[in-house]
């Protein structure tokens, strides 16, 4: 269940650009509501201010290719923006056609503008990020707004309200994208603001009505997510119970910090301690498909049987969550598919038994409703810890000797970095074990002990990564400190790649 029935939110219907989330994501930063909807439920959108048709990978020319009911699509009377293949599929439906192309358009493309009004209002000529093959022969009627650098149409206007451009404005590449859209926006039929604390109340408003004084079980990890979703049903009232799975991967003192953190929020944890038997599964393993798969399979059985009967279940899942499991067969979604989209919880929600109030939001957007819950800025600027925890910091088999290097050099490396002022610029941090000896000296003695890695990337999304650059005199005292103060440890090495080709785990 989620809700996304907000009246006079821009309609963003999404023909399979891998841009659709953006556009989502800039109207909001413009300040305004948008939802992300598939093109065949047209007629289940509420009233909405506005309306965009997406980009999207197919050819409007080829047979199968999706198109929308363009009846019912004007019959909501709303301002109509087709983004390159919305653009074309918007040509075709007002009387122009289109010409399939045999090579893609993809880059940066110059925009001048024809015109200095409506679409195109301050707008100067500027760089625009193209991703097409097709192009479109206009209907004489269209009036042409823009033109590329070869003086060929890539905005036009087929009549009141009904307007298409060949770019992509939500990519950051096109320069003017954002004032663009904020013209199209300002076209819009009373739109609805997004603004966080209005958008909360709301929220608080119809997870009561969905409850509907149901018991209601959340899954909790003491991450940015999940502690926002507990926060959110707290406020709501809601008879909650959350459930705090310990798998024996957590980092130091984390079972204690997590049950603290709820208490300063009002909220009462159930720890269900799995620990012996998430690491009595893992033992003689050192496959890391075959660690996440047992993880996996482990954490849903202990989850489910500690909740028992369930009346309904709140999950944290994200809207770039619901996205990737849709759509993308990245790793990734597999990762997702695994916590969220089990068989288990997929029979809940068709028994309409799945809440998940997060899912239009993206990361950035729930630390804001986090904020506006009131909770620790503290909190709400943890670094993400997976899942399976630190069986992916843990390369080979995950042993205890191991576990307990990891979790005394990871609390030095985060301690020291917080100590420092360096927590909030980096993305994540953490410490890994590597499953070898190296020799060292130590006294009188050579030893041959645990590597031990650092690693701290800024991203964005996770999708990407750089390592941070951390002072050395910083990198010197950590090193140190784990060196002397953490047994069974030969040398500390820090991680300088990027990803891709390395990712950010170490698996
Ligand atoms: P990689 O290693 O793929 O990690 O570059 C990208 C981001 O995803 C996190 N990660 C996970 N998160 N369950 C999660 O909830 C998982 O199984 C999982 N594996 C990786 C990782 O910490 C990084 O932020």
């Amino acid at each position: 269940m989620s809700f996304s029935h907000f009246d006079r939110a821009i309609a963003v219907f999404d023909f399979g650009s891998q841009y659709s989330q953006l556009i989502v994501r800039r109207i909001r930063e413009l300040g305004y509501q948008a939802l992300l909807h598939q093109p065949e439920r047209i007629g289940e959108i509420g009233a909405p201010s506005a309306i965009i048709l997406s980009g999207g990978p197919r050819s409007t020319t080829e047979p199968g290719a999706p198109d929308i009911d363009f009846e019912r699509l004007k019959a909501y009377g709303v301002p109509v923006l087709g983004i390159c293949y919305g653009m074309q599929l918007l040509n075709l439906k007002c009387g122009g056609r289109i010409h399939p192309g045999t090579t893609r358009e993809y880059g940066p493309a110059l925009l001048r503008p024809v015109c200095g009004d409506g679409l195109m209002a301050g707008v100067e000529a500027s760089q625009v990020w193209m991703s097409h093959s097709d192009t479109c022969e206009r209907p004489p009627e269209a009036r042409v707004l823009a033109e590329n650098q070869d003086g060929i149409p890539v905005a036009l206007q087929w009549g009141e309200g009904l307007f298409g451009i060949q770019f992509h404005p939500e990519v950051s590449h096109s320069e003017q994208g954002d004032r663009i859209l904020a013209n199209f926006l300002g076209t819009a039929r009373e739109p609805a603001r997004f603004e966080i604390g209005a958008f909360k109340d709301r929220l608080v408003e119809e997870i009561r009505e969905t409850v509907a004084g149901r018991a209601v079980v959340c899954g909790v990890s003491g991450g940015v997510d999940s502690t926002v979703l507990a926060a959110l049903l707290h406020e709501a009232g809601v008879n909650v119970r959350c459930l705090f799975v310990d798998n024996g991967l957590l980092r130091k003192n984390e079972v204690e910090e997590v049950v603290a953190q709820f208490e300063g929020i009002g909220i009462g944890i159930e720890v269900i301690d799995a620990a012996e038997r998430f690491l009595k599964a893992l033992e003689g393993e050192a496959d890391p498909e075959e660690k996440r798969r047992i993880i996996g399979r482990l954490f849903v059985e202990v989850f489910f049987s500690a909740a028992g009967e369930i009346e309904l279940l709140a999950q944290g899942t994200l809207f770039p969550d619901v996205i990737e499991s849709a759509t993308s067969g990245s790793i990734a979604s597999t990762i997702k598919t695994h916590h969220n989209r089990v068989s288990q919880i997929m029979e809940l929600a068709r028994q309409g038994k799945v809440l998940e109030p997060l899912s239009d939001l993206f990361k950035d957007e729930v630390r804001a409703l986090g904020r506006a819950l009131g909770l620790d800025p503290v909190v709400l600027g943890r670094h993400p810890f997976p899942g399976p925890g630190l069986a992916v910091r843990c390369p080979g088999e995950v042993t205890p000797e191991r576990l307990k290097i990891i979790r005394e050099a990871d609390a030095i490396f985060i301690g020291a970095l917080r100590r420092h002022g360096l927590y909030d610029s980096v993305w994540q941090a953490y410490a890994a074990a590597l499953p070898c000896k190296t020799v060292g000296v130590k006294g009188d003695e050579r030893v041959h002990e645990t590597p031990v890695v650092l690693r701290a990337v800024s991203s964005q999304d996770a999708m990407t990564a750089e390592w941070v650059r951390l002072p050395g005199e910083f990198l010197a005292e950590v090193s140190n400190r784990i060196l002397n103060g953490v047994p069974g440890v030969s040398r500390v090495l820090y991680d300088i790649s990027t990803k891709p080709p390395a990712s950010i785990e170490w698996e």
